[in-house]
Formats: structure tokens, C-alpha cells, sequence
């Protein structure tokens, strides 16, 4: 993804929790959706090399989950990945992070050098940051305008109501979640 801009939306918007709080979990929260990207991308970029993308599309399934439980924490902090337009269902958005992700295409539209990014608070206290996730090149076989045979068709079998292709280099894919649990 290149250079990591940063640029920060809507910061704290609840009460009780300090600012010096709020910038130490965007940072913590940066760390830890980048720790869920270089894991994923070099288990998929491995697979891919090795056995071909109908493969890949098993290890993206099975590892996605399984690294974002590893860099989560219980009871502190879950790590994962939504989408406007998403392939598995379990990644299903909420109203509010599909404001966020329409926030951050346009962001992204204005200025693609920016990783857009947000740390927003729930009225429960909860904390949920969101982090953009930019549509690259070696994402086309399994997310761009034209995914071939037999890729299509492996995609079409596991995820029946896909709706994660058709995008280009440099759009908005989905976010990174990383949601802090209440301290309450
Ligand atoms: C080999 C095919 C393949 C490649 C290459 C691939 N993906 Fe995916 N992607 C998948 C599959 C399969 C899923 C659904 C995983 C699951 O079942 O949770 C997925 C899910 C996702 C999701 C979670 C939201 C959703 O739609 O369910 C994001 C975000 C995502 N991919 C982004 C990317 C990005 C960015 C790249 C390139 C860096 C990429 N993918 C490369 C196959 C691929």
C-alpha cells in the first residue's frame, strides 16, 4: 500500500475518555490492522504463487478470521475486516460503518495519497476504529472487473451472494475494524 498517510476524520466524540487515550489507541489500532494485513498478504501472495487463486480463495477464508483472532485480545481488543460490498456475509457492515466507508471513498477520491482512518465512540463506550483498505493491482484476480474462470467460478460455489468484485486499483475495497471493548 505504499506510504501510510494519515488523515483523521471525526476523532473522540464520547465522554471520559482523554485525548493522549484516544491518539495512543489510533496508533495501537493502526498497528494492529497492519499487523492483520502483512499477515493475510503474505499467507495469500504465498498461496497464490504456489498453488494458483482457486487456492488462494481457501486460505484467504480460513486464515482471514484466524490471523484476526491471533492479533486480537480477548475482552480488550477484535481485530477484523467489513466491507460496503463484501464477498462472506460474516463481514456484513453496520449502518454507521457503512457512513464511515462512504467517508472514506470520498476521502480517497480527493486525495488518494491519504490512507483514510477514524477512531469513533459508541454511546456504550465502546471505541471502534476503522482503517481504509485500497483496491491493489494483485487484488484483481479474486475483486477486479474481470475475474476469469475457473476463479469466478470457485467464488460463485463458496459465496453464492458475492458482491466483492468489479472494483479498480486505488478504490475504497473495505475497512479494517478494530473495536475496543468498554473499560466500564
Ligand atoms: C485468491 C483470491 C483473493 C485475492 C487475491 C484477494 N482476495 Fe480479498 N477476499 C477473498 C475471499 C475468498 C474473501 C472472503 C474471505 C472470507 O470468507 O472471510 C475475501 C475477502 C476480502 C475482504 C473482507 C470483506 C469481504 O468482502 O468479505 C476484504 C476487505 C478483501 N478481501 C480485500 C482484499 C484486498 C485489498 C486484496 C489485495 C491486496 C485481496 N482482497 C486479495 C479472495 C481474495
Amino acid at each position: 500500500m505504499g506510504k501510510f498517510g494519515v488523515l483523521l476524520l471525526a476523532v473522540v466524540m464520547g465522554a471520559g475518555v482523554h485525548a493522549g487515550e484516544s491518539d495512543e489507541r489510533i496508533e495501537r489500532s493502526r498497528e494492529l490492522s497492519q499487523q492483520l494485513q502483512q499477515q493475510l498478504g503474505a499467507k495469500l501472495m504465498a498461496a497464490m504463487k504456489a498453488e494458483g487463486p482457486v487456492h488462494a480463495i481457501d486460505v484467504c477464508h480460513l486464515e482471514a478470521p484466524l490471523i484476526g483472532e491471533q492479533v486480537s485480545t480477548a475482552g480488550e481488543v477484535e481485530v477484523r475486516r467489513t466491507a460496503v460490498r463484501y464477498r462472506n456475509p460474516a463481514n456484513a457492515p453496520t449502518q454507521q460503518q457503512v457512513a464511515v466507508m462512504e467517508q472514506f471513498a470520498e476521502q480517497l477520491k480527493q486525495d488518494p495519497s491519504q490512507v483514510p482512518e477514524t477512531l469513533v465512540t459508541l454511546d456504550n463506550g465502546e471505541q471502534h476504529y476503522m482503517r481504509a483498505i485500497v483496491m491493489q493491482p494483485q487484488c484483481a484476480a479474486c475483486h477486479g472487473h474481470s475475474v476469469k474462470e475457473p476463479v469466478l467460478q470457485a467464488i460463485a460455489e463458496k459465496y453464492p451472494n458475492d458482491q466483492a468484485t468489479g472494483f479498480k486499483v486505488g478504490d475504497l475495497r473495505g475497512a479494517f475494524l478494530v473495536k475496543w471493548m468498554s473499560e466500564e
